[in-house]
């Protein structure tokens, strides 16, 4: 079995003339956390819609998952494989609870039954630590927080061995930050692979074993990620995007 989890080879997506993703090669190791950063626009969800084919594959390049070519495969099919990815903006069903969000990604293809539906949900929610009292509340009534706990608990309902977040953070206090972090530590300790797209440089810093950062499209940067962050060309992509 390939050590590599996932393995990008000049990955390209053009919109265009706009070069969203241009060239991007990179490996990530089993069982790894690997942070991804960059200023706004600098192509990070683009690079996770290409890698799993929501809405759309690359443009060219090569995307191998556990040593397989996915690149051409339908969304679905890479899903099914154990590569999952969770999306910027929550994608909620807020007149539903908890349980029952959690009841449509588990039957959505129909290969369990009910008995296995619910013990892959009380094990998703025991994952993300999510309160037994909150689990029959409509979505709409959780706090930010719990609706980020649903989000990540939503995907690992399909028990993956790749774990793709977009920006968990966002919209999170301090403390509830501190909490996420723990959460992610733990869900890859159990052994799933992580890659973190974040802008909450603290939390990537805690977590990530490397860090690679993204400007217009490339590669701008990656290694170890207290090294990373003091990389001047870093510091004044961040400046430039923000001034
Ligand atoms: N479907 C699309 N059609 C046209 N352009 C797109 C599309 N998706 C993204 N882009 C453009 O590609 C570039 C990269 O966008 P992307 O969303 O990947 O950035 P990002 O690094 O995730 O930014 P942010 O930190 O704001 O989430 C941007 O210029 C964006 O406008
Ligand atoms: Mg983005």
């Amino acid at each position: 079995m390939s050590e590599n989890i996932l393995e990008i080879a000049g990955a390209c997506k053009f919109f265009g003339g706009l070069k969203a993703v241009n060239g991007v090669s990179f490996t990530v190791a089993r069982g790894e956390m690997l942070g991804i950063a960059g200023p706004n626009g600098s192509g990070k969800s683009t690079l996770f819609n290409l890698i799993t084919g929501v809405p759309f594959g690359p443009t060219s390049g090569e995307v191998r998952f556990m040593g397989e070519r996915i690149d051409r495969w339908p969304a679905h099919r890479i899903s099914r494989a154990g590569l999952v990815r969770t999306f910027q903006k929550d994608a909620e069903f807020p007149a539903l609870s908890a349980h029952d969000t959690l009841l449509v990604s588990a039957t959505y293809n129909g290969q369990l039954s009910r008995a296995q539906a619910e013990a892959r949900i009380d094990n998703a929610f025991r994952s993300v630590d999510f309160g037994q009292t909150r689990r029959s509340m409509p979505s709409r009534e959780l706090s930010v927080y719990e609706k980020k706990q649903l989000m990540i608990a939503s995907a690992l309902i399909s028990e993956p061995a790749l774990l793709m977040l977009d920006e968990p953070a966002s919209g999170l206090t301090k403390p509830e930050i501190q909490r996420l972090d723990d959460l992610l530590v733990a869900v890859n300790r159990s052994g799933v692979t992580v890659l973190l797209i974040e802008h909450v440089l603290s939390l990537l810093l805690s977590v990530s074993q490397r860090l690679i950062v993204l400007n217009q499209g490339s590669v701008l940067a990656a290694g170890d990620p207290h090294d990373v962050v003091k990389n001047p060309q870093v510091i004044e992509a961040y400046l430039g995007g923000r001034s």
